[in-house]
């Protein structure tokens, strides 16, 4: 089911194994990383950058419509009509049928369901083709294909609802919407286990086993034991036919970079440092992180905590660090820190940029569309009802 992009797009799916590429060069439109920008950028050093940006927004109206996640660059961020963590932004692509350009400042994942979700006159455009996710990477359609052969040789194929996180490529959702499963979000991670589980015996978690085991354990009261690790990089995923009969939640082996690198040690560290601090984490985190803190949940989540705290309250904050230095500048009653004391941007979030941004609207407002991400017909099919499924969850 390979995806070939149709002729002045780029970006759309692909299932073949990932090629190391370094970030940003060359192209391949079959991973979710590595694809060079085709375009002419302006200077990062144009002092009018932000000015151009507004003029072309200006020039393009009500045709426009800007999508910025959570963890975009504060320079990005001013220029979008909406914010949000993906589930909201999904949703808010999918409440938009008017506006014909979809500028999504996110990750590849999050405009390709975009444009899942959006009309077929409707074009997503990723500023920079090179903003993939390292999550999404560590599934590829064709280990998760194998996977589904090992659990039917293990007997168990029938009783597995899979579960993707919205972090995945589109070919993993619509697995997923082909096997009768769904999209969840770090939001509504706890209803689609309890739907699924509802629905079959067992779940497939993917890509993300940190998501997976701290909603089930912490959210919904299963034991770690009821909990397996399948690692697509070892035969069987590295259990036995018996492991996998006996487990409720089959984790995949994939973590966020990012959020993995808070430890526990970094929760020690603050709370000896600061006293009276709260812990607050994005359940990306690692289950022993999350043990250690105070509070959990999305991006969402964490905003309406730390909008909602008193003056003067201290939080340690562990997500990614445009979000928690913009939450620090817009609260300067509370204080506000960094859960480690090493930098922790999302690189491949941080490629959008300001010369990206400008490119992209300039271009658009001339009437040529860059960077269009375009999920094939039978791919967005499929994801559709995975994400559909999603979005109607109870
Ligand atoms: P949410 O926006 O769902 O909280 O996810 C965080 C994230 O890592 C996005 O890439
Ligand atoms: Fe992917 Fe983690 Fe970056 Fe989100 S923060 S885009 S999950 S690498």
């Amino acid at each position: 089911m390979t995806t070939v992009p149709a002729t002045g797009t780029t970006g759309t799916t692909g299932t073949s194994s990932i090629p190391l590429l370094v970030l940003g060069s060359e192209a391949d439109p079959a991973s979710e990383r590595g694809v060079s920008c085709p375009g002419e950028l302006p200077p990062a050093s144009d002092p009018g950058l932000v000015a151009r940006a507004a003029a072309a927004k200006a020039a393009l109206g009500d045709r426009l419509f800007v999508l910025g996640h959570h963890y975009q660059r504060d320079e990005v961020i001013q220029f979008a009509d909406v914010t949000g963590d993906s589930f909201k932004l999904a949703r808010e692509a999918a409440a938009r049928p008017t506006a014909p350009f979809i500028v999504f400042c996110g990750v590849h994942f999050m405009a390709e369901s975009a444009d899942i979700l959006t009309a077929g006159h409707q074009q997503v455009v990723l500023p920079d083709l090179a903003a993939g996710c390292s999550m999404a990477d560590m599934a590829t359609f064709d280990q998760v294909e194998e996977a589904w052969e090992v659990f039917e040789d293990a007997g168990v194929a029938d009783d597995v609802i899979p579960v993707t996180y919205m972090n995945s490529s589109a070919d993993i959702k619509a697995f997923v919407g082909r096997h009768g499963g769904t999209v969840c979000t770090s939001s509504n991670a706890r209803r689609a286990l309890d739907w699924a589980l509802r629905k079959g015996s067992k779940v497939l978690f993917l890509p993300d086993q940190h998501l997976g085991r701290n909603t089930a354990v912490l959210e919904m009261g299963l034991a770690l034991s009821d909990c397996v690790v399948y690692d697509p990089h070892r035969p069987g995923g590295g259990l036995t036919p018996d492991r996998l009969r006996a487990a409720t939640m089959i984790l995949w082996r994939g973590h966020c970079s990012v959020h993995g690198r808070f430890k526990k040690t970094s929760v020690d560290d603050v709370r000896a440092r600061i006293p009276g601090v709260r812990v607050l984490v994005h359940p990306e985190c690692t289950h022993e992180v999350v043990l250690a803190a105070d509070d959990i949940g999305s991006t969402e989540y964490i905003i309406k905590t730390i909008d909602a705290a008193p003056a003067g309250t201290s939080w340690a904050v562990g997500t990614e660090l445009n979000l928690v230095r913009r939450l620090a500048n817009a609260h300067p009653d509370k204080n506000i820190v960094f859960l480690d004391k090493t930098v922790c941007f999302c690189s491949t979030m941080n490629r959008i940029d300001l010369p990206h941004l400008v490119w992209s609207l300039e271009s658009l407002a001339r009437g040529e569309v860059v960077n269009r991400i375009q999920v094939d017909e039978e791919t967005a099919h499929y994801s559709r009802l995975a994400l559909d499924q999603m979005l109607a969850l109870p």
